[in-house]
């Protein structure tokens, strides 16, 4: 079978060396296409792919119309809204995720930028301390939980909340559970984001939650960009000059928002949560195995469609 790794923002050359190790190792064959420019080269590069390994790579209608060959897509982490996952069990490509793999490093950026932003950017500002901090957890999953335990760590008070998750489940993570979306984002100075890019979240964080924030509150968003209401937020930190947001996944209107709230607002160039070379390591090689397991046993454990 072939297998094709395409990464518009590329693995660490280990990962890449250990989903080699793993693919050829079954006897299947890899391909390799890493920082391409266009969609179409990803649609010309899996034209001919059995298999395909992706990080954010949109594995959309055209790519899968024109993959004949096509039977499954690993995406190499925990976020799947890039793959049209209605597409694919329509052309019976079976879609995965590798939940967990790159969870730490997602969770560790969370924290960076926490402090990060609590010290002015790291200017010469005086700036304040996370320990002492409440901070709230909006979905307790495998990033949340991990934030939580770190957060804890540093002298933090921990809140959560999830749709997915009884309360004492919350509490057996280590954090008291909020009894609304309201009442985490009144409670907590810093709110940090975990949830999936749906129809249902899209947009859903907006001016209503954003200032209720308390007074100097942090809004950290390591999800996706899309979950914002990116007018709501503008409005809020207009109306609040104490309130700041940071995100590891820029919105559209950055530029604006930097030029008015200047280092109240923060966004890394490019997303980079899961740009560790552990986290490639543990996804890229988890991906493979996966795709491996299905080829020999039929396997579908994490598929997601
Ligand atoms: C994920 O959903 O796993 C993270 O957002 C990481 O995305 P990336 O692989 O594009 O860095």
């Amino acid at each position: 079978m072939k297998v094709l790794l395409a990464t518009q923002k590329p693995f660490a050359a280990a990962a890449v060396a250990g989903i080699r190790e793993i693919i050829e190792g079954a006897g299947h064959t890899l391909a390799l296409l890493e920082k391409y420019e266009n969609q179409a080269d990803l649609v010309s590069a899996a034209a001919d792919a059995d298999a395909i390994i992706i990080r954010s790579d949109k594995v959309n209608a055209e790519v899968l119309d024109g993959a004949k060959n096509l039977k499954i897509v690993v995406r190499a982490g925990a976020g799947y809204d890039n793959v049209d996952l209605e597409a694919a069990t329509a052309h019976n490509v079976v879609v995965m995720n590798t939940p967990g793999q790159n969870s730490n490093a997602v969770a560790e950026l969370a924290i960076a930028l926490m402090i990060f932003m609590a010290r002015t950017q790291f200017t010469p500002a005086t700036g304040t301390e996370i320990m002492g901090k409440t901070l709230g957890i909006q979905a307790f999953g495998n990033v949340g939980r991990l934030v939580g335990k770190k957060a804890e760590a540093l002298g933090m008070k921990v809140r959560a909340i999830d749709p997915f998750l009884p309360k004492e489940k919350i509490l057996e993570g280590g954090a008291e559970p909020a009894e609304s979306l309201e009442d985490l984002y009144s409670s907590c100075d810093y709110v940090s984001i975990h949830i999936p890019a749906t129809p249902q979240t899209i947009g859903s964080i907006g001016y209503d939650l954003i200032s209720r924030m308390p007074k100097g509150a942090t809004l950290v968003n390591t999800a996706r960009k899309e979950v914002i209401d990116e007018d709501g937020l503008a409005k809020a930190l207009e109306e609040r000059p104490d309130l700041k947001y940071v995100a590891d996944v820029a919105p559209d209107n950055i530029d604006m928002l930097k030029e008015k709230f200047g280092l109240r607002v923060f966004a890394t160039p490019k997303k980079m949560g899961a740009q560790s070379a552990e986290a490639n390591v543990n996804a890229g090689l988890a991906a493979a195995r996966q795709i491996c397991d299905f080829f020999a046993t039929g396997n579908t454990r994490f598929k997601v469609n």
